[in-house]
């Protein structure tokens, strides 16, 4: 491939970048940098016009919202609490797959208006709990949700769940299925038109790229 117009990817550290980076290396770009290593925020790659911007997963979508990278790539866990204003999702990465579920408990009960739910993932939480003609009470976290029920903070808990160990080494168990979940190729839409081809190449070499690893 051969970007003749400048593009930036926002990627977060850990697991989104580790299993990007073979998806990229398929369409020809390769970071110059090891973000586990690296202090740097900003990486080039061996293109001098694809540069990559490493920020916290929960960035990803307004860095790519306000055009401050043309590209990103989020978990779909992210964008439902973002809600994806001026993003364009135009590829399932298919990497980082889990479930996001309501958990609690063995035999906790999803019935009844006050519920407590202790949770990181508010927006998807209260719709999830909405459609169920439920009014509950979200409890804001940003981590550990396991340990809230075990303390009598709240009822349930809405979490990601990938093998469920998490959740069994704290006696917990998965009640119900809010949403499927991985990573998203996603695109600013002024670049997705003022960029189109580059754009459209790059998502073209990625999907190319899922196609062989599935
Ligand atoms: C996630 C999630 C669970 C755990 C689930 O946390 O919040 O705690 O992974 O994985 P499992 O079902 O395979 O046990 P993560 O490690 O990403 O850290 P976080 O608490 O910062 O979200």
């Amino acid at each position: 491939m051969n970007f003749e117009t400048p593009i930036t990817i926002a990627l977060s550290k850990g697991r989104i970048f580790e299993q990007t980076l073979p998806l990229l290396a398929h369409a020809g770009i390769e970071p110059l940098d090891d973000p586990e290593t690296s202090r740097k925020l900003i990486m080039d790659t061996n293109h001098p016009h694809v540069k990559l911007v490493i920020i916290r997963a929960t960035d990803v979508p307004t860095y790519v919202q306000w055009g401050a990278a043309d590209l990103g790539v989020a978990g779909k866990d992210v964008l439902l609490e973002h809600g994806g204003e001026g993003l364009y999702e135009p590829l399932d990465l298919q990497i980082a797959r889990c479930r996001l579920m309501v958990a609690g408990a063995a035999g906790a009960s999803l019935e009844g208006n006050r519920l407590r739910i202790a949770t990181k993932y508010v927006e998807s939480a209260r719709r999830f709990f909405a459609a169920r003609g439920q009014q509950v009470e979200i409890i804001k976290l940003y981590g550990s949700m396991e340990l809230a029920p075990l303390v009598g903070l709240s009822d349930l808990i809405v979490d990601l769940v990938e093998s469920g160990n998490t959740l069994k080494a704290n006696g917990l168990v998965p009640l119900e299925h809010i949403a499927d979940i991985s990573s998203r190729m996603v695109v600013n839409k002024a670049s997705w038109k003022m960029k189109h081809g580059t754009v459209m190449q790059l998502l073209d070499a990625l999907q190319e790229a899922i196609g062989k690893a599935a």
